[in-house]
């Protein structure tokens, strides 16, 4: 099929290079035409495992291309997909739709055959219903333009393998037909047995807001326990095994530590909050403020222990392993690991990151913090380690490999990926987040 993706962000370049993998004929719009020159170039703007392959074969091959021009995609798609950014407002917790409306009214206006716009982009309940009547105020009435709500599921780092292989395909519609088409769009996906679930445009809007509600749910339900293991003396990995182990919970996204971060999860719960207030249902998303609470207090948790192990932050040389919001991903949006870095800076300390990909994107955001190019540079005049996003290269750490760079006795580990009792046997005061924090005799901490 003949498929354009507005918006070539994360989302749109993604699923643009997985839909010509899948088969299709695919033009990937941008209005940004610095994006546009290195995407039809292959050169990918960000870090995706996996994706860089896909859209160097794709655009070798002419399966991909990319435009800035409306009227080329209007003239030649049969089916639009929307993949466009829906960001915080300033200032509010409420999203912007400014970019899914102009897209849709510049579609509408530039589109000369039949067509199906379908939305990616996650957006507040009720925006598919807007977006329908812009489309009718602005579309040459003489042709059938369809409009559908096909949510994204995907998690960075996983970005290729989540659009191939989706756990499910969500399709909001008002016309059957229109559900008919994306079932041909997505046959290789229908073909391996994935569910495809048709809804109404509401229902799919909300289940994409749902999901990624839950999911903070779920992180902040194990770290709210974690502040509880902290106090009373328990073990929250021991914990979460406990109860992941329970076939009704489930052990995903039970890993307790520094919380969520990124592009979408804390944007989409103020949003959804926002929402729910406007609809006259503050109270339904209001626990959600907790979770965010909670979120935050991780952070705060992690500059504690640091000062406390420390005595004092000012002046004190402090190695931040990790910028990125997780692994395998240079994003740094919402990062808790960068923010943390931040807060200890802002605190005094003199700190020195390393992240293995994320450190050009953090350095731009904090240009006031120091970037290491490699993990023993950060480390090696460092008086206490923080690891700060679960990286294979700092997972793999052992006191004996780290003892040989580092003059520091002393590490944080915020992400629950080292074993404790190998740390504190070779002498070092080990504190992560949700356990009771016991320092080895030679380096008391200050109470707190
Ligand atoms: C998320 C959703 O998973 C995805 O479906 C949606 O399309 C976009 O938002 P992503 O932001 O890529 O994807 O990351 P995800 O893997 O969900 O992790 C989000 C955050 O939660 C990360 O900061 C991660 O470190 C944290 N996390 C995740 C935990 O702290 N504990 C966990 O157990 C799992």
């Amino acid at each position: 099929m003949k498929i354009s993706v507005i918006g070539t962000g994360y989302l749109g370049a993604t699923h643009a290079a997985c839909l010509a993998e899948l088969g299709h004929d695919v033009l990937g719009l941008d209005t940004d035409p610095l994006k546009v020159a290195a995407l039809a170039e292959g050169e990918l703007p960000f870090f995706e495992p996996g994706l860089a392959e896909l859209l160097h074969r794709h655009v070798a091959s002419g399966r991909l291309r990319f435009t800035t021009s409306y009227e080329e995609v209007g003239a030649w798609a049969e089916v639009h997909f929307l993949g466009v950014g829906t960001p915080q407002r300033q200032g509010e917790g409420s999203a912007d739709t400014t970019f899914v409306e102009d897209a849709v009214r510049s579609l509408a206006e530039t589109i000369t055959r039949d067509a199906l716009i379908v939305g990616k982009s996650t957006v507040p309940v009720g925006t598919a219903q807007r977006l329908g009547e812009i489309l009718a105020r602005h579309q040459d009435p003489s042709l059938k333009i369809g409009l559908a709500w096909n949510p994204e599921f995907l998690r960075e780092g996983f970005a290729v393998q989540d659009t191939l292989r989706p756990d499910r395909i969500v399709v909001g519609v008002d016309d059957a037909a229109n559900a008919s088409t994306l079932r041909a769009v997505y046959s290789a996906a229908d073909e391996l047995g994935v569910p495809f679930i048709i809804t109404d445009f509401e229902t799919a809007e909300l289940v994409k807001m749902a999901a990624n509600a839950f999911l903070a749910t779920k992180i902040s339900f194990i770290n709210a326990f974690s502040e509880i293991t902290e106090a009373v003396g328990g073990d929250i990995q021991t914990l979460a095994a406990g109860l992941g182990l329970d076939e009704r919970i489930g052990p995903k996204f039970l890993r307790a530590g520094l919380g969520f971060g990124g592009g979408c999860l804390p944007k989409d719960i103020r949003a959804l909050q926002a929402r729910a207030s406007e609809l006259g249902h503050e109270r339904s998303m209001r626990f959600l403020a907790e979770v965010e609470g909670i979120n935050l207090r991780r952070r705060e948790r992690a500059v504690f222990l640091a000062a406390s192990m420390l005595g004092e932050l000012q002046g004190k040389k402090v190695a931040a392993l990790g910028a990125a919001f997780k692994p395998d991903s240079d994003d740094v949006r919402d990062s808790p690991a960068l923010d943390v870095a931040v807060r200890l800076f802002d605190a005094g300390a003199d700190v020195s990151v390393y992240d293995p990909k994320a450190n050009a994107n953090a350095s731009q955001r904090f240009p006031r913090l120091a970037y290491a190019d490699s993990l023993s540079d950060a480390v090696a005049d460092a008086d206490l380690i923080l690891l700060l996003t679960e990286w294979d290269e700092f997972r793999s750490l052992s006191p004996d490999t780290l003892a040989v760079l580092t003059p520091a006795r002393k590490i944080v580990d915020a992400r629950n990926v080292l074993i404790a009792d190998q740390w504190t046997a070779a002498g070092w005061d080990f504190a992560a987040l949700g356990r009771r924090h016991t320092p080895v005799p030679d380096y008391a901490p200050v109470s707190a």
